[in-house]
C-alpha cells in the first residue's frame, strides 16, 4: 500500500506513521518554571542528534510546559525511561496544570543535577543535563493547523549510575530502556536482545570486506 500524508488516505483504523518510525527513544524531560515549580513529561519525538557537540532534540505538539519552561529558563534534563519505571513514566504524561509537579503525582524522587537547576529522576540510571540552544517549528499541518516546537539542547553534563558501568563500558541492555512504537505499543531492550556488529571495511574499489569474513564482489 501507499498513502499520501496530506490526504491521510491509508484506510487503516489509525494513522500508522508512529508505528513505522519505531522504536523511538523516550526523552523524559524535566524542567523548572519561572517560579521554580518542577515539571516532568515523556517525549518520544526525541533523539540525540549529534555527539560533538552533544545535542538532543525534543518536540512538543501544541502548548507544552516542557518546551515553554526550557525556553524561559534555558535548561532541561532528559532522564532515561526504563522498564522498571514504565508506569511512573506513563503517569508523568498526565496533562495537568503547570502548577502541578509531575514528580509528585508519578511518585518519583528528585535528585539534584550537577550543572543545571532542573532535577533529574533519581530512580533513573541516566540523566543528560542540557542547556537550551534554540527552538524551531514544523510547518503548520494543513488539516488541523497544528505545529510542533522542536527544542534543541546542548548536553553539558551526564549522570550515569555506576552500577551499570562494567569493564569500562556502559551496559545499556542491563538498564532495560523502553521506547515508543505506534498506538499504545512500547518496546524494551533486554540484555539478550543486544547484538554487536563492527563497522564494515572496504577495499580501494569499494568492495565490502566482511562481515561475511571474505571479500564480496
Ligand atoms: C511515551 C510517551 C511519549 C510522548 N511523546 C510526546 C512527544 O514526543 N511530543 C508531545 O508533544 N507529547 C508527547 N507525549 C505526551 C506528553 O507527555 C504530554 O502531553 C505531557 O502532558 C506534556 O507535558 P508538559 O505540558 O508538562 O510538557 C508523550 C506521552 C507518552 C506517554
Amino acid at each position: 500500500m501507499f498513502y499520501d500524508t496530506a490526504k491521510n488516505n491509508h484506510g487503516l483504523r489509525f494513522t500508522p506513521l508512529k508505528a513505522l518510525v519505531a522504536p523511538r527513544p523516550i526523552g523524559w524531560i524535566s524542567t523548572l518554571d519561572k517560579n521554580g515549580v518542577a515539571n516532568l513529561a515523556p517525549f518520544s519525538f526525541f533523539n540525540l542528534v549529534s555527539d560533538r557537540p552533544p545535542c538532543v532534540i525534543f518536540s512538543g505538539g501544541g502548548p507544552k510546559d516542557s518546551w515553554r519552561n526550557a525556553q524561559e529558563t534555558g535548561e532541561f534534563v532528559c532522564s532515561l525511561a526504563t522498564w522498571d519505571l514504565r508506569y511512573e513514566m506513563n503517569a508523568s504524561s498526565a496533562e495537568v496544570p503547570p502548577e502541578i509537579d509531575e514528580f509528585t503525582i508519578s511518585r518519583l524522587t528528585k535528585a539534584p543535577s550537577t550543572t543545571v537547576k532542573p532535577p533529574r529522576v533519581a530512580e533513573s540510571p541516566v540523566a543528560l543535563e542540557c542547556k537550551y540552544v534554540s527552538t524551531t517549528t514544523t510547518p503548520r499541518d494543513e488539516k488541523t493547523g497544528k505545529l510542533h516546537h522542536l527544542v534543541l539542547g546542548l548536553v553539558v553534563g551526564i549522570y550515569i549510575d555506576d552500577r551499570f558501568i562494567k569493564d569500562g563500558l556502559v551496559d545499556t541492555g542491563a538498564m532495560m530502556p523502553i521506547a515508543r512504537m505506534g498506538y499504545h505499543d512500547y518496546a524494551v531492550v533486554r540484555p539478550e536482545n543486544v547484538f554487536t556488529m563492527e563497522l564494515p571495511e572496504h577495499d580501494a574499489k569499494g568492495n565490502v570486506l566482511g562481515p561475511w569474513g571474505k571479500k564480496q564482489s
